[in-house]
């Protein structure tokens, strides 16, 4: 989808205890790259706990653009039918990736070995962001891209002919970056390699091994090195995707703000690549356990509790943390205001570049909810005011960014006046039940202006 119809305002106020348990959707990343794979096999790969929000119905919707046959059977269930490796066909339309960096990155980088042409847009955030991190590597494997200024969507690619392997080294930690480039290396001969001074989430190259790729991952000098031989026959498998660290936030520091709380987060995906919030989070004194510790289809499971943490002080969060909680940085920064002391987030300039200026978006939202924020290009800085010590009173733009709704709601649930975002639609791509499961717990979440 291009847009999501007419803004929905929605309005947090503070909040009794939030009690109970949360049963937060399939991981996002993972649900993206089940699809995606599963589409490259011949056979019938079977997935549960899919994410059905918007971002993932879009890369569903792509798969089948591309050739695959992928079926909803209901309640998380999904089946892909795919193609193989080299198999996609040509669409005969425009793909609409609508809000999804992860969903158009990762296909793009797909198809880039496939003599086929596709065109690709999004929303209007998705058309603002970067593809030039995409295309500069696929354009070594032969695929050419034509896009707007600023190598901007709506973007043509062509895919190689006669595609070569490909040895690179990321710019910057992106894991879309590289799993662009391993999913382009699947139909080039020999041997591709991506290095990464930085790790990055690492679901490509486990679920590239799970499905029977020849697949190797170094820890050198130089950073991690991941080697992907070209051309395998991927076998179809079963997936059942892990709920979304990312997603659990939301839940899990709403519980750590709001006074008397007691949540329990189950079945949580912690792959060390994205666990950094909850590092970070206990570094500051949050009252948080780890149930159940356990691994489940590749990927390390726990169940997580979190009570309300009155003592929590702010911290500097080391720069190289950044990666394995890059979409978490909202949410710690509501966390932060609710902190004693400051919190310095340094490393984060990729935030300027995802679904909004993130920096930007929680810098001007908690201004007007009354925290001084300091700020540059790379660093996010918060002034915490204490246990309920947050104003509010304000009304925050969500950007067309989930996570910036997300986290401005999980803010007026203990702020002391009310806090709105201007729209809450966003939530659809990542967490459609939001509303309704924090809700439950006992949040106060009406449907309008404050
Ligand atoms: C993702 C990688 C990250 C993250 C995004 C999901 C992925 O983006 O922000 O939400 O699934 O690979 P970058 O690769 O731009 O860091």
């Amino acid at each position: 989808m291009s847009s999501h119809g007419p803004a929905t305002p929605m309005t947090a106020r503070k909040s009794g205890p939030l009690k109970g348990t949360a049963d937060v959707p399939g991981d996002k990343s993972i649900s993206h790259r089940s699809l995606i794979l599963g589409a490259l096999t011949v056979g019938e790969t079977k997935i549960s706990g899919l994410l059905e929000g918007q971002d993932v119905l879009d890369t569903a919707k792509a798969m089948r653009a591309f050739g695959a046959e992928v079926i909803e059977h209901g309640g998380g269930d999904w089946t892909v039918h795919g193609v193989g490796v080299g198999g996609f066909s040509e669409p005969e339309d425009v793909i609409d990736c609508g809000n999804s960096g992860t969903g158009v990155r990762l296909i793009m980088g797909t198809m880039a070995t496939t003599p086929i042409t596709a065109t690709f847009t999004g929303d209007a955030s998705l058309r603002k962001r970067p593809m030039g991190r995409i295309t500069d590597p696929l354009s070594l494997f032969g695929c050419q891209a034509v896009g707007r200024e600023g190598g901007r969507l709506p973007m043509t690619l062509v895919g190689a002919a006669d595609p070569v392997p490909v040895t690179y080294t990321l710019p910057m930690a992106s894991a879309q970056v590289k799993s662009a480039v391993l999913l382009a290396g699947l139909n080039a001969p020999g041997q591709t390699v991506v290095i990464e001074k930085e790790p990055t989430r690492d679901h490509t190259e486990r679920m590239l091994a799970g499905f029977g790729a020849e697949i190797t991952v170094e820890d050198t000098d130089e950073g991690r090195v991941v080697t992907l031989t070209g051309r395998p026959e991927l076998k179809p498998q079963t997936i059942a995707v892990p709920r979304d660290p990312s997603s659990a936030a939301f839940p899990v520091c709403a519980a750590l703000i709001v006074e008397g709380s007691d949540v329990l987060v189950p079945n949580i995906g912690l792959n060390p690549t994205r666990a950094g919030l909850y590092t970070t989070l206990k570094e500051m004194g949050a009252d948080l356990t780890f149930e159940n510790e356990r691994t489940e289809g590749g990927e390390p499971v726990a169940d997580l509790r979190a009570r309300f943490s009155p003592d929590m002080k702010g911290i500097e969060v080391p720069p190289e943390r950044a990666p394995s909680m890059i979409d978490e940085y909202p949410i710690l920064s509501v966390v932060a205001s609710f902190a004693s002391g400051k919190t310095v987030m340094k490393g984060v300039k990729e935030l300027r570049v995802k679904e909004s200026d993130r920096i930007d978006a929680m810098a001007r939202g908690l201004e007007a909810c009354g925290v001084t924020i300091e700020e540059d290009e790379d660093t996010l800085i918060v002034h915490g005011m204490g246990p309920g010590g947050v104003p509010g009173g304000a009304t925050a733009e969500a950007r067309l960014d989930h996570r910036i709704a997300m986290s401005f709601l999980c803010c007026g649930m203990a702020s002391e006046k009310p806090i709105g975002v201007d729209d809450s639609g966003p939530i659809a791509t990542s967490f459609p039940i939001f509303e309704p499961l924090m809700g439950t717990l006992g949040a106060q979440l009406v449907r309008s202006n404050r």
